[in-house]
């Protein structure tokens, strides 16, 4: 698995998103699984937010995804490998309908209970989730400045934020501003100025939905045939083309910036590239392909903007057993 940064942290290229695990819930049964799959190639970031969880749980739902992803991570026993991210700003009510809430007083009780449910004394990275009209953005990012000066979050991240939000945000939270997650994937491409901003200003751009979204991600390659000519000729799947191209928009993990001062490393050894081919049909992505579900891209012409990646990546979808129980 290729690496990235996230402030001064080195994490997976590769993040897992965690929303999915228990929603809907049927797809508890799953979420083991696709943790351990998800660690034993290499993955290193999670992200999860405490508005994720079943709308069948009404207001029960928030903090349930961020009460999984913890406990998952404390019985695999790799709490402190894997660097977690969550989010703050959206509420949930009795019928699981969703709601903004960014004031100081909830985002303040909002963080609070992120550390309860994902068992912390700090988060690694705290996002605001989605910008809440009832609150000026600049007032929201001073009550994050304060969360962050009292210690609850080690970095800030936003979410959903257009270019003059992003830049609002810098000015007021400084170095302490890391990342942006923002929706991008073949079928939305409309954040490339807030990715390019990113990069303009050091920080890491981690896409939401990076295959189109939960009920799209297996047409992909239906719906975008130059993904699916290069995954014929590669003989993978244009998801790990998708992923490939992302990456390679942002080969930022070769650039130099301050030296990263914790690393998440890997909890399995580095599995060796196992070819590597250009690609002809659309003339502008060109990939290694590892032997884990990880897709290293080298390259895209003329493109070079740090992008670090962050979606549901297992491929094959059915997950490998590979991580052993520490417990029994
Ligand atoms: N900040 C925000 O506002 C925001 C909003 C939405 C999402 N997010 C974050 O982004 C993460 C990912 O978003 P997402 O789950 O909506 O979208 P996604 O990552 O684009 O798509 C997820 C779906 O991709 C499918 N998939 C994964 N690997 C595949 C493969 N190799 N081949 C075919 N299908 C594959 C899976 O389907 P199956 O499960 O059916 O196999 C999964 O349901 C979330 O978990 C969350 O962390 C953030």
């Amino acid at each position: 698995m290729q690496t990235r940064r996230i402030g001064s942290d080195t994490v997976s290229a590769i993040g897992l998103g965690a929303m999915q695990l228990d929603d809907p819930p049927e797809r508890l049964e799953r979420a083991e699984p696709t943790m351990r799959a998800a660690l034993d190639v290499g993955v290193t970031l999670v992200d999860t937010a405490i508005a994720y969880g079943p709308a069948s749980l009404g207001a029960d739902s928030m903090g349930a995804n961020e009460r999984l992803v913890a406990s998952l991570l404390d019985r695999l026993g790799v709490k402190d490998k894997v660097f977690v991210a969550t989010k703050g700003g959206h509420t949930r009510d009795a019928h699981g309908g969703w709601g903004l809430d960014s004031s100081a007083a909830g985002l303040r009780a909002a963080v609070d209970a992120s550390l309860t449910n994902l068992g912390l004394e700090q988060i690694d990275l705290y996002q605001h989730h989605r910008p809440d009209p009832k609150v000026a953005y600049a007032d929201v990012m001073g009550t994050l400045k304060e969360i962050h000066d009292a210690g609850k979050a080690r970095m800030i991240g936003l979410s959903n934020a257009d270019s003059d939000q992003i830049r609002v945000a810098h000015e007021i939270l400084g170095d302490a501003l890391v990342s942006v997650q923002n929706e991008f994937s073949p079928r939305f491409r409309s954040s490339e100025p807030e990715l390019r901003l990113c990069d303009e200003l050091g920080l890491a751009f981690l896409p939401w939905s990076p295959l189109g979204g939960a009920r799209q991600a297996h047409g992909l390659g239906g719906r975008h045939t130059a993904f699916e000519d290069v995954a014929d000729e590669l003989g993978v799947s244009p998801q790990r083309v998708c992923l490939a191209w992302m990456l390679a928009k942002s080969p930022w993990s070769s650039r130099s910036r301050a030296p990263a001062a914790r690393s998440r490393s890997s909890t399995r050894p580095q599995p060796p590239t196992s070819s590597s081919a250009p690609s002809s049909s659309p003339g502008w992505v060109s990939v290694s392909i590892q032997t884990d579900l990880g897709v290293a891209a080298e390259q895209v012409a003329g493109d070079d903007q740090p992008l670090h990646l962050i979606g549901t990546v297992i491929d094959p979808p059915q997950p490998r057993l590979a991580v052993p129980p520490l417990d029994g």
